[in-house]
């Protein structure tokens, strides 16, 4: 593993910049095409981003030769890994057989099938391209359901970026381009608090549907409550209200079923994607007939003009991403790389927090469940992501400096890594923390 060695009277940003030079090139280069340099803003990074050339279990390549430990693992979706080989070689031989058919084939029912058996509120299945996608077709599923207009989120969980489910800046206005009306369809709650929940959905006879990440604002960032969902399943079944799982990453991180499977809750609606189509996009949604069957073509006119929900979408099921997600879900089936990937996790939280009780910073810590990581620089957590954009590049700056890739404050396991690398990763801790002292960023 390459690590910078840096005389101390170097930056952080200058031994980046020296360490990283083709990156900065073909920063340069795409400075002429995208906004920012970048095709997705969580991929933005001062003073530039790396550019990886290959990938492989647990590592990562740059264009630089440097062989980096991964923790963004696909942006959560690669449970397995890079290149594992029963995913690689189903997609393999799907692209000799056919990118797309234009029409239905037998994969997707064998996939349908892996998720049926799996999740258990999966009694009907249709596939969409991603997980924005998924919550999309969900929210639209329970308004036309319940004939309500409104959606109750909690705060900072995240549901993909369409208008219906975007905070807003601050509390009361809608983000840049969303409606006003559509932004005032939307309620968002503090998490953890059922009373508030109670008194909304009391109050307000137009909720349609609560949805939420299960484990908490991005896997667990600010984890729920014990009790929290079982209060949540009671209250929408009280007041009529759809509830809807977005398990597009708990899906089958916390167990084969997902979350409702680990704490024993079963939804009306849940959306999928990420390891359910393993390292290919593809998302799903999945729930109870009497909703899902909002999708049926029906003779009835009154029907189709006043029930059914139109459903298109180019890459639904499409052939590649059913083989690489039947063979990602064959393997999730066993449980076994779920337990691996947590039990990494919860080895590295462990490491982590060592390295920061040898550096005295007592307002920091290390926390998460499952495959997740997560470091925290102020006693409050969600601000640690959303506070010090500065900082987190710095943080980043330094985990790369040290051969590892991580999101700054947020990471995930897969069950390609080792033993060994959660030592190295530890290391590459430390060093970042004194770099981080050095140049008085902490
Ligand atoms: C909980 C959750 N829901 C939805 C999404 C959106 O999924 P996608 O990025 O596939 O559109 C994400 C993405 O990270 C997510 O974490």
């Amino acid at each position: 593993m390459s690590v910078a060695t840096s005389a101390p009277t170097v930056s952080l940003e200058d031994a980046y910049e020296r360490f990283f030079p083709s990156s900065l090139a073909h920063y340069q280069a795409a400075l002429d095409y995208f906004p920012n340099g970048v095709t997705h803003d969580g991929r933005y990074m001062k003073p530039f981003p790396v550019y990886i050339d290959r990938a492989d279990g647990a590592h990562k390549w740059d264009v630089d030769g440097h062989k980096l430990i991964d923790y963004w693992m696909g942006h959560g979706a690669l449970l397995l890994g890079h290149g594992r080989k029963e995913v690689v070689d189903a997609v393999t031989e799907q692209a000799g057989r056919g990118m797309h058919y234009g029409a239905c084939h037998e994969l997707e029912i064998k996939w349908a099938d892996l998720v049926s058996r799996l999740v258990p509120a999966a009694e009907r299945v249709r596939f969409v391209s991603s997980g924005t996608e998924a919550t999309l077709m969900a929210i639209r599923l329970a308004r036309t359901y319940t004939g309500r207009r409104k959606i109750v989120k909690f705060k900072g969980h995240y549901h993909g970026w369409h208008d219906n489910v975007m905070d807003g800046v601050g509390s009361d206005h809608p983000l840049p381009g969303v409606l006003k009306e559509v932004f005032e369809t939307l309620i968002t709650l503090p998490p953890n608090d059922l009373n508030h929940v109670e008194e909304t959905l009391k109050t307000d006879h137009d909720v349609a549907c609560l949805i939420l990440e299960p484990t908490g604002e991005l896997f667990g960032g600010t984890p729920l409550d014990s009790g929290f969902l079982n209060g949540l399943r009671e209250l929408t079944t009280r007041y009529g209200v759809v509830f809807i799982l977005d398990e597009v990453v708990t899906g089958f991180r916390c167990a084969p079923g997902g979350a409702q499977a680990y704490y024993g809750i079963e939804p009306d609606l849940c959306t999928l994607a990420k390891v359910l189509a393993g390292g290919m996009n593809g998302g799903a949604v999945v729930g109870t007939k009497d909703i899902m069957d909002l999708l049926e073509i029906r003779p009835d006119p009154e029907w189709q003009r006043k029930m059914k929900m139109p459903h298109y979408g180019t890459f639904n099921a499409s052939p590649l991403s059913a083989a690489a997600g039947i063979a990602a879900l064959e393997i999730v089936e066993t449980g076994e790389d779920i337990i691996i990937a947590n039990d990494l996790a919860e080895l590295l939280r462990n490491q982590l927090s060592e390295v920061l009780q040898s550096h005295k910073l007592e307002e920091w810590h290390v926390y998460g469940a499952f495959s997740g990581v997560k470091i925290s620089y102020s006693e409050d957590r969600s601000l640690s992501r959303r506070g010090n954009l500065d900082l987190i590049h710095s943080i980043r700056q330094g985990w790369l400096l040290n051969g590892v890739d991580m999101s700054g404050v947020d990471g995930l396991t897969s069950s390609a890594h080792t033993v060994r690398d959660v030592a190295h990763t530890a290391e590459a801790f430390d060093a970042t923390l004194s770099s981080l002292k050095r140049d008085h960023l902490i």
